[in-house]
């Protein structure tokens, strides 16, 4: 069966309605919230993050803002996402005054008010998703001040085959069938779908080197989603410094 995949304002919509029971599914994911964690500290950000800036982009309900929160205490962090539904189940839960939540979608930040610069940004399971990884890759890059930090968690495939059977096999045991009781069909479909049309995780390498950053690595996740989720990490270059 072929799926199309949700973009834009239909994707936003989706997650709108799937804003409700994102966390109960994600929930049902063993390490979901771990693997965050160790992706936000595989950003390696000093001091707790005390006077730096930091975006998370694509928050959702803030898994992932406060996978950062966990590494980055005193960090400001400023969350950001398109779908009005998944902030406000983010919104609803309690963080500190140096946590704001801002609607915007990825490809026109600075219109919406987002401005730079920040010291990192992280984009969790944000990156398959929108139609122009590249424009948006673009966009992350001139927000960050030179020698910022960039931590994509990404479901990325190895390439290797019976990576790709894993997933087929979550996907057709457990998120599929989860996300249609949930009455998110639609939403859980395009996961699937997504995951099988991105990128590989060294085409992603590639990509992110090719829209300017530097120091491009690749980190895999322990557990089940061993080359199946990343952690890709790169910065800006310094002043002088050549790509
Ligand atoms: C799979 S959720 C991940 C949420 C969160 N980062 C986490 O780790 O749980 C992806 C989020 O990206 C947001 N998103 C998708 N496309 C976007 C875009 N073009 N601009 C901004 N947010 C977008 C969705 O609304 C959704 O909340």
């Amino acid at each position: 069966m072929t799926t199309t995949l949700l973009r834009d304002h239909d994707l936003a919509a989706a997650f709108d309605r799937g804003a409700d029971s994102y966390d109960r599914l994600v929930a049902l994911n063993p390490g979901y919230h771990a693997h965050l964690r160790r992706s936000a500290r595989r950003l390696q950000l000093p001091g707790g993050g005390a006077g730096l800036r930091v975006l998370d982009l694509g928050c959702g309900t803030g898994a992932s803002t406060a996978a950062l929160l966990a590494t980055a205490p005193a960090a400001e962090i400023v969350a950001v996402d398109a779908s009005a539904g998944m902030l406000a189940r983010a919104a609803a839960k309690d963080w500190p005054d140096r946590v704001t939540f801002r609607q915007a979608p990825a490809e026109a930040l600075a219109e919406a008010g987002v401005t730079g610069p920040f010291d990192a940004v992280f984009a969790a399971y944000l990156l398959r998703n929108v139609t122009d990884p590249d424009h948006v890759l673009a966009q992350v890059r001139d927000l960050l001040a030179p020698g910022g930090r960039l931590a994509v968690h990404e479901y990325t495939l190895s390439g290797s085959r019976a990576h790709r059977a894993v997933w087929a096999a979550v996907c057709r045991a457990v998120v599929q069938p989860a996300g249609t009781l949930a009455g998110d069909r639609d939403l859980y479909r395009h996961l699937r779908r997504s995951v099988v049309d991105f990128d590989t995780v060294g085409t992603l390498r590639g990509r992110l080197r090719c829209a300017g950053f530097t120091g491009v690595r690749a980190l895999p996740m322990p557990g089940w989603p061993t080359g199946v989720l990343h952690t890709l990490l790169a910065r800006t270059p310094r002043p002088g410094e050549t790509v």
